[in-house]
């Protein structure tokens, strides 16, 4: 059995006296045992998180980490400083990144390298533009994304990631992609773990869908047997919404 994850990227958004609020109500609601809940704040508020929601078992991400293992490099955050302040989780290659802070699979490809050095689980995002879809070339772009920023890792490490899918016009639109559109391309990215390790490691490895997923329709796209779980941006910022995406899987 699969993982089931539902991770939060509030993105570049709360601040000090907001955290508060949401931690103290978050703390009051209930899920499912089997789900990993993984709340991804904006990483001065890490530990916070952490201090606060470690004893409920919930899980704290980093939006990002840096490609290089310390250093010279003002304004970066090392995967090991994210670590040791008690995340287990970060996030990497996610389309904002991509896209405003040009970040290529070349340089995530460094940033898992860090994470995993570092005990981190990344969830490493794909996803392709609506142009992209609309030429057909959607399977190709995810192919590359996956290819280039994921398959250097030896089998004991690829089974440490997490992907997730997020289709880019679908992040912050409100446009959700279809349960049978999601379904497809995580067939299609689990079938490319098949041909490059194996099936038993594609069975084991949690794919994600992100893209406006909220409690609305969580339990369609999670009902999908390639879809373990999700990657929630502007749903996760409301606790009681969050925790209803995390109550969707039947
Ligand atoms: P959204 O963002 O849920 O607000 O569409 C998803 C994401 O960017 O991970």
């Amino acid at each position: 059995m699969r993982k089931k994850i539902v991770a939060g990227n509030w993105k570049m958004n709360k601040v000090d006296g907001e955290v508060k609020t949401f931690l103290s109500a978050i703390k009051q609601l209930s899920y499912p045992s089997d789900v990993d809940l993984v709340v991804v704040p904006p990483a001065v508020f890490i530990k916070e998180v952490t201090n606060v929601l470690e004893p409920k078992k919930i899980y704290t991400g980093a939006q990002n980490c840096s490609e290089y293992e310390e250093g010279a490099y003002t304004g970066e955050l090392a995967a090991k400083m994210i670590r040791s302040v008690g995340a287990q989780y970060v996030i990497v290659g996610h389309s904002e990144r991509r896209a405003y802070f040009g970040e290529k699979n070349e340089v995530l490809a460094l940033k898992i390298d860090q994470a995993l050095a570092n005990n981190l689980t990344p969830i490493y995002c794909c996803g392709e533009k609506l142009e992209e879809r609309e030429a057909g070339n959607h399977f190709k772009i995810v192919e590359k994304q996956i290819e280039e920023g994921l398959f250097h890792l030896p089998i004991e490490e690829i089974t440490q990631c997490v992907i997730a899918y997020e289709p880019v016009w679908a992040i912050g639109t409100g446009v959700t992609a279809t349960p049978e559109q999601a379904q497809e391309m995580h067939v299609f990215i689990r079938n490319l773990i098949v041909k490059k390790y194996n099936q038993q490691i594609a069975e084991k490895i949690a794919i994600l869908y992100g893209g406006s997923c909220n409690p609305d329709n969580a339990k369609e796209l999670f009902a999908n047997l390639d879809i373990d779980g999700g990657l929630i941006g502007g749903a996760s910022l409301k606790p009681e919404e969050f925790i209803a995406i995390a109550n969707s899987f039947s």
